[in-house]
């Protein structure tokens, strides 16, 4: 099993280069699918899951090559429109598959969704949305048979919650549908802008991508095109905390301040010093935060339920205390545990977590419970006073390139062993 093993309170300092967005990247991967010529994704960040949206599309007949340049996805002979359960189970992520294939072939098989386990997580809305433009599916034996024998058709899709997935597996659906296809209540993270752009630069026609309300077009054809995925918001945040809670200066080359608003003012609520400059962001720290006022995760622009674990592996070392309350996930508070055996003071009850801030944390062995839950752990050992070793280090390589190198360059004495 791989660990990382950090020396924590070293002062972390310097510059680094963001990475591709997962969140952003695999959407995309599975818009490739929709294609039927090659693609170029530059910046295509390497991670597990990256590896496991590959896996999926040459398991459907595509060819996935890594190049210099990025990842060239060429799904012109896509011969399958079924994912096996081993493969549906890799990610989250796997269910945005249903859209593109159902988009291209008309059907589509698949089963249920693995992922971080952050409670349950239904696909209902995604199901619902795809009955309403005319898919027909059925559930047997725990696999999910979707048919639209003559084609899908346009419409108007109100969604009950703005969920994410739901809202990419609409747009891939009704890129090629029949008519006009319009999403309100739609997700409006920077990452469903992302794959707007993309699927445009492919020939489709999708307007109001980041608004509540969505309206796509639908075209006959769709063409390759080159792309670069935007930068990752969620790694942005996880080294400015890193930075922050050593008192550290860091500069993101590539980040955008304006996709994590309301993640920097939480961050210069504690006393951090933060600028959007000519190619990132630049974050600069002194001393021990201050609390600051409760963090609720919100659907964007609110606080990202992904930055909540990286905020509170900060706070926990605030002068103060400092109330989160988790809205999107049911059971999103697993690092808690973790934390508290480095010396964290964190009550919960259901989904609010209060967090006494401690002077200084003291390194201690732990388990990444889930992605993001990892990669706290990761700033928290970077924070302690002692050696911190993290086992479970297969769940962060879904989400960051070799974090470990990332933190190294910054001045911390982390390796993987
Ligand atoms: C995406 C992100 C994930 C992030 C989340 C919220 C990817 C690969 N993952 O996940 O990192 O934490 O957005 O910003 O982009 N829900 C239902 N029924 C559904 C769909 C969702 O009840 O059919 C619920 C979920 O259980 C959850 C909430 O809605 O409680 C948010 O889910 P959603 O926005 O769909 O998140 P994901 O797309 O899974």
């Amino acid at each position: 099993m791989l660990k990382l093993k950090i020396e924590g309170s070293r002062r972390l300092c310097g510059e680094l280069e963001m990475q591709g967005a997962k969140n952003s990247v695999l959407p995309i991967m599975s818009a490739c699918a929709l294609i039927d010529s090659k693609i170029l994704l530059k910046r295509c960040p390497k991670l597990s899951d990256v590896y496991a949206a590959a896996q999926i599309l040459t398991s459907l007949g595509c060819r996935c090559k890594r190049t210099h340049e990025g990842m060239e996805i060429d799904a012109s002979a896509l011969e399958s429109s079924a994912i096996s359960d081993p493969l549906m189970r890799l990610m989250r992520s796997s269910v945005i598959f249903m859209g593109a294939l159902i988009g291209r072939c008309g059907e589509c098989s698949i089963t249920y969704p693995g992922g971080c386990e952050l409670g349950p997580r239904p696909i209902d809305i995604h199901l619902d949305a795809l009955r309403q433009l005319g898919a027909q599916i059925t559930e047997r034996h725990g696999t999910l048979v979707c048919k639209a024998p003559k084609g899908l058709k346009g419409t108007l899709i109100n969604l009950s919650f703005p969920s994410v997935g739901a809202t990419e597996n609409i747009m891939l659906a009704a890129c090629t549908a029949q008519g006009e296809t319009v999403i309100s209540n739609a997700a409006r993270e920077p990452e469903i802008v992302d794959l707007a752009e993309f699927l445009n630069g492919c020939g489709a026609s999708i307007k109001g991508a980041g608004e509540a309300r969505i309206a796509i077009k639908g075209v006959t054809s769709l063409h390759g095109c080159e792309y670069t995925i935007m930068p990752d918001r969620i790694a942005a945040a996880t080294f400015m905390c890193a930075a922050a809670s050593t008192g550290g200066e860091i500069s993101l080359k590539g980040a955008r301040a304006r996709d994590i608003e309301a993640f920097i003012n939480t961050l210069r609520q504690s006393g951090c010093k933060i600028y959007e400059t000519e190619n990132g962001i630049y974050l600069s720290a002194n001393g021990r935060p201050k609390a600051v006022r409760p963090i609720r995760t919100q659907p964007f622009p609110g606080f990202p339920t992904d930055a909540q674990a990286l905020a509170m592996a900060y706070m926990s070392i605030a002068d103060g205390t400092t109330i989160f309350i988790e809205d999107i996930f049911e059971n999103r508070f697993r690092h808690v545990d973790e934390l508290a055996r480095m010396g964290a003071q964190i009550k919960t009850e259901g989904r609010v977590a209060v967090v006494s801030g401690v002077k200084r944390l003291s390194g201690a062995s732990v388990k990444a419970p889930d992605l993001r839950g990892g990669a706290a752990l990761c700033i928290a050992g970077c924070a302690a006073e002692g050696e911190t070793i993290i086992s479970n280090v297969e769940l962060i390589d879904r989400g960051y390139e070799e974090i470990e190198n990332s933190l190294s360059l910054l001045g911390a004495a982390i390796k993987r062993i």
